[in-house]
């Protein structure tokens, strides 16, 4: 499996695929690496000659310091699975933070055209900002055809083709399915993290999205609202940051249900200090 760890290197390797006319998908992770980034991953082989897995955790997104010291970091376990699913096809780019920043740490600023103040971009200070910097210098680093990124992160999805869509970035943007523990756990890289009472825990945040997406069959969105705030305030581990249903092209939160509108419920949620976000397709 090779790994690159700087740019140099890692754009002549970019430079051969291009004059060979081989395409390029791509998929930035942070790491520690779990089937739900291997399902992004595949989607990439399938489409794509190569698959370059970006490996970094970038500092410009993290509002909570703590998790940013906490983030795992396991290259080598990543490398592993990696070469489970191909060793020929994947190459990893793992640079330093110098790599990307120089000695400039700091995101720059974006207009998401107001996807940003919604939802994480409300209890995450800065967030967004960060994430559009490393996607933007990573995208002119790989200088992929294709990049693929999951529904997990819905918001972030949104976001990135926005950026894409304002600045004429020459990628398309692929989004994928969440992929589930068979508890229905959305997978995370957090969830490594959870101690065994709250991991067993855990699986009702999207048992309660599922019976929320029953529910709003027939009630208003500020109903199922309500009756997911209460499930959660009878629940002696997890505790609810936010529920909420929105509109999925502004991100803005339902008021009046209306039937040309397409809804997603999302849903922030600690288990314990860790923070685990999950959504779900209404209608
Ligand atoms: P990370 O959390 O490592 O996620 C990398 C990609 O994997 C994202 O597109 C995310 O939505 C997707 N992903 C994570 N868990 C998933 C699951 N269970 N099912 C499907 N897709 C899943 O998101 C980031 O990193 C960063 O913000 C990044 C885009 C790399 C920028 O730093």
């Amino acid at each position: 499996m090779k790994i690159y760890y700087n740019k140099k290197e890692l754009n002549i390797y970019v430079e051969d695929l291009k004059a060979n006319k081989k395409t390029i998908g791509f998929v930035p992770t942070m790491g520690a690496l779990h089937l739900g980034h291997a399902s992004l991953i595949e989607k990439g082989l399938q489409q794509n000659d190569i698959v370059v897995v970006s490996v970094f955790v970038n500092p410009t997104q993290f509002d909570n310091e703590e998790d940013l010291v906490k983030y795992p970091r396991t290259l080598n376990k990543d490398a592993e699975l990696l070469s489970t699913i191909s060793k020929s096809k994947i190459v990893i780019y793992a640079p330093t933070v110098e790599d990307i920043y120089g000695d400039d740490v700091k995101s720059a600023s974006f207009n998401y055209d107001g996807l940003e103040h919604e939802m994480e971009g409300r209890f995450r200070d800065g967030h967004f900002d960060g994430v559009g910097t490393i996607v933007k210098r990573l995208f002119e680093i790989v200088r992929p055809d294709k990049s693929y990124f999951g529904e997990k992160d819905f918001q972030q999805l949104m976001i990135v083709k926005k950026l894409v869509e304002k600045y004429h970035l020459p990628v398309e943007v692929v989004g994928c399915k969440i992929h589930r523990a068979k508890d229905g756990l959305a997978m995370s890289s957090r969830n490594t993290r959870l101690k065994p009472e709250y991991r067993i825990a855990a699986p009702f945040i999207y048992k309660t999205l599922n019976t929320a997406k029953e529910k709003f069959r027939t009630n208003s969105a500020n109903k199922v609202t309500k009756w997911v705030e209460s499930q959660f305030a009878k629940h002696d581990l997890l505790e609810l940051e936010y529920f909420l249903i929105a509109d999925i092209d502004t991100l803005k939160t339902a008021k009046r249900k209306s039937n040309k509108k397409t809804y997603r419920a999302f849903i922030a949620v600690y288990a314990d200090d860790i923070r685990l976000i999950d959504n779900i397709a209404l209608n």
